[in-house]
């Protein structure tokens, strides 16, 4: 099967590398000479544990990267994965979306059926737009040339690898048959696994091997749209809700850790997305919560929980604010070690996350803030420039003469940390792990003034 990724930023490097290692010969178009470049020279375009490695190994065999759009014309699926930012109301910029469509309009065969794939996230009926844009610059008859289909990625960024190698489920929203056999083809070595013992041999990190093999669910197109959107939110929602809780458990007395322990221990419920934390954030879940609602609004169907989440979410940062002011009274002069800037770890994504926020909130209050993060603080500096903070290359850099330091992202950098020298620079060791990440008795032995999130007294 050849297979074409348009964009070769999160989706369609990751997408365009999995195929080309699944034995498909796989061509990355991007406009963006650099990252072709990059991507042939045999390094990976985006900061993604792994990567390098996979793109090291296929490029130039099943892997190939370039700027035209003539490999469209021997494809059998084109993979639309280009970015679909946020306008200033919430709702999607489709403006990415449109031009490869139009692209691919010009150089589709006219000899071949072409399966074309909305990869990234896009709102409901975006198929619909993507169908009529080829049509018009092709000339041809969508359903019976070509047809456009929804096949949303669920990758979360740092793990990327793993989702794509071992998804729960692969989401394929067509009705036509021709597209649903060509699919069944191409996800066929993922869904069995296929060459997977000679893949372990790339991976230098540990996959659940155990874990069932995934599920491969087919819909129709506007459901699969709908699916991404509502499973983003739900996770958002989830988060949203052990946050309240968080906040409750610290009023009543309770420990917000044993409250997610037990509430997750109902299969119904679940373990996974019940961590504690200052707030969700990064590039896909403010983004889709907002578009998601906006749509509901337009269709006279205002998701109500959703609004809430996302309040209840601004909420969760003010709180971390709050909550260090509470303790230290006035943050005004106070001098503020921030541990971590990116939304999550094992990412360099310092794009829309809670630490802007709080460090802002920060500011305004009179702190002076100084910063870490072990990958981050490149696209954190050039996002906000001109943010007055203090970028430390070393942890403990942070805490010099500082009346708290506070952790946002738990980098497993930070448990290896030297918390005794951390400690000596502080003017006062107040610490706020909004993770509930850091051994609390080693640092409380140590002299620290140690508080987590939702962990009553
Ligand atoms: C998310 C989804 O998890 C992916 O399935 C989806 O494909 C992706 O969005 C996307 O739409 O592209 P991602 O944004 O990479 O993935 O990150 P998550 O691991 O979901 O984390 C999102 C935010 O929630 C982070 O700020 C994280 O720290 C926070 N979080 C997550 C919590 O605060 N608590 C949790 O229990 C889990």
């Amino acid at each position: 099967m050849n297979v074409v990724c348009i964009g070769s930023g999160y989706v369609g490097s990751v997408t365009g590398t999995a195929f080309a290692v699944l034995g498909h010969p796989t061509t990355v178009i991007d406009l963006d000479q650099n990252k072709v470049d990059q991507i042939n020279a045999g390094a990976s375009p985006i900061y993604e544990l792994g990567l390098d490695e996979l793109i090291r190994k296929t490029i130039g065999k099943t892997l190939f990267a370039t700027t035209s759009y003539k490999a469209v014309r021997e494809a059998d699926v084109v993979f639309i994965g280009v970015g679909t930012p946020s306008r200033e109301d919430g709702t999607v910029d489709l403006s990415y979306i449109k031009s490869a469509a139009r692209s691919i309009g010009e150089y589709l065969s006219p000899d071949r059926f072409t399966v074309v794939v909305d990869k990234s996230t896009v709102p409901v009926g975006t198929a619909d737009l993507v169908t009529s844009i080829i049509e018009e610059a092709s000339g041809q008859t969508a359903e019976e040339d070509f047809t456009v289909i929804s096949n949303p990625e669920f990758l979360r960024e740092g793990y990327a690898l793993e989702d794509v190698f071992f998804p729960d489920r692969v989401v394929i929203g067509t009705s036509h048959p021709r597209a649903r056999k060509v699919m069944r083809e191409l996800y066929h070595n993922l869904l069995e696994r296929v060459n997977y013992e000679e893949l372990s041999k790339d991976f230098t990190f540990a996959y659940n091997w155990n874990s069932p093999k995934a599920t491969y669910f087919e819909t129709d197109v506007k459901s699969a749209e709908m699916i991404k959107y509502a499973s983003n939110a739900f996770l958002a929602v989830k988060i949203s809700y052990i946050n309240e809780v968080a906040r409750l458990c610290e009023a009543l007395g309770a420990n917000v850790l044993d409250v997610a322990k037990g509430m997750g221990m109902d299969s119904r419920i679940g373990e996974k997305f019940l961590q504690v934390s200052s707030g969700w954030s990064g590039s896909c879940f403010p983004k889709d919560t907002a578009e998601f609602l906006e749509t509901s609004r337009k269709y006279g169907s205002e998701l109500s929980v959703v609004k809430a989440a996302v309040q209840s979410n601004e909420k969760m940062h003010h709180f971390v604010v709050e909550k260090m002011q509470r303790h230290l009274k006035t943050l005004n002069g106070k001098t503020v070690g921030i541990l971590g800037l990116t939304f999550k770890p094992n990412t360099d994504d310092a794009r829309k996350t809670q630490a802007s926020t709080i460090i802002r909130q920060l500011i305004d209050l009179g702190a002076n803030v100084r910063v870490h993060d072990p990958k981050g603080m490149e696209m954190f500096r050039e996002l906000n420039p001109k943010l007055p903070v203090g970028y430390c290359d070393r942890v403990e850099d942070v805490a010099r003469r500082a009346d708290g330091v506070v952790l946002l992202t738990h980098w497993k950098e930070y448990l290896q940390a030297d918390w005794k020298r951390i400690q000596g620079e502080m003017r006062y060791p107040y610490l706020l792990d909004t993770r509930n990440f850091l051994p609390h008795k080693m640092l409380v032995e140590m002299g620290y003034i140690y508080e987590g999130l939702g962990i009553g007294k």
